[in-house]
């Protein structure tokens, strides 16, 4: 993909951004003994696809974002990202969390070519992707700020310039507007979507609003269980949003598909199995 509208057609269409899990589980050992924080997770992410991850604190959400973006391994099943398992962290992967992780001592537009310039891209390329990300996210003119002097939203728009100045087939975020007041939320939301469209990236996104996740995603991925309800987290349910044309929040059927959500959810609390029937009413 490429910021800014300048797509390579053939980048969207490629199989670099399918995402697939097979029996993926985490066991973590623990001075209390084996934690399964996920187990069995299944799940294909098509190229170009926007998929969004809810479910309650403890399900294993972030656990499953951190195996795909190559900072841990599993202890089960397999994660493939482009046809090649995933060993580690990789260009191909850019990964948005909540807590920036830019480098306060280098500038907007050093923080967004740091990632190119490691890849040893040719000098050019390296400047005319950091230019076309920056103005992609609106902070041409801040290019020559320091993090410390930008708002919270504004740093978080930093985050994303960089990661998508690496240009990687996947982009995985977690929580990433969870920090952002209701405003500038709602602005970055709009802006990944426009994002999404130009480029085709395939998008995992963790969220904690359910609204959030049906505004993005193509499908909603219902992860239930976690350690403290002393089941394994594990996928409940997968629910395509099939909203035609622009997507309203106000609107209905969108109310619709986020109380079906919203029930998966919450039944999920209960572990595999409790309160389905809640699900099921919605
Ligand atoms: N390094 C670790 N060692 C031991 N247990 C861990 C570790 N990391 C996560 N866990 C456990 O794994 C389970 C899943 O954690 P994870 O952070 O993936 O949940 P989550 O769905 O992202 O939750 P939240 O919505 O609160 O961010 C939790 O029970 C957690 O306590
Ligand atoms: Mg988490």
């Amino acid at each position: 993909m490429s910021a800014a509208g300048v797509v390579d057609p053939a980048r969207v269409v490629d199989e670099s951004g399918r995402v697939v899990l097979e029996g993926v589980g985490k066991r973590y050992d623990t001075v209390r003994g084996p934690v399964d924080a996920v187990a069995d997770v299944t799940l294909e992410i098509a190229p170009g696809e926007v998929a969004a991850v809810v479910g309650a604190s403890g399900c294993g959400k972030s656990t499953v974002l951190r195996m795909l973006a190559g900072f841990e391994r599993p202890t089960a099943g397999s994660l493939v990202v482009g046809g090649r398992p995933v060993r580690g962290p990789g260009p191909d992967r850019g990964v948005v969390f909540q807590d920036y992780g830019l480098f306060p001592w280098l500038t907007v537009a050093e923080n967004v070519r740091w990632g190119p310039r490691r890849q040893r891209l040719p000098r050019g390329v390296v400047r005319r992707r950091t230019e076309a990300v920056i103005e992609t996210v609106g902070l041409t003119r801040f290019a020559d700020r320091f993090p410390g002097e930008l708002s919270g939203g504004m740093q978080q728009r930093v985050a994303l310039a960089r990661v998508l100045a690496n240009e990687p087939a996947v982009l995985l975020m977690d929580e990433p507007f969870g920090a952002l007041d209701a405003l500038t939320r709602t602005s970055m939301q709009h802006e990944l979507r426009r994002i999404h469209r130009e480029a085709g990236t395939t998008i995992l996104l963790v969220t904690h609003s359910i609204e959030e996740a049906v505004y993005l995603a193509d499908r909603v991925v219902v992860m239930a269980g976690g350690a403290s309800v002393g089941v394994p987290g594990h996928v409940r349910e997968v629910v395509a949003v099939d909203l035609a044309g622009e997507r309203d929040v106000n609107a209905p059927d969108f109310n619709a598909v986020e109380r079906r959500i919203a029930a998966l959810v919450h039944a999920g609390t209960d572990g595999p199995g409790g309160g389905a029937d809640a699900a099921d009413r919605a």
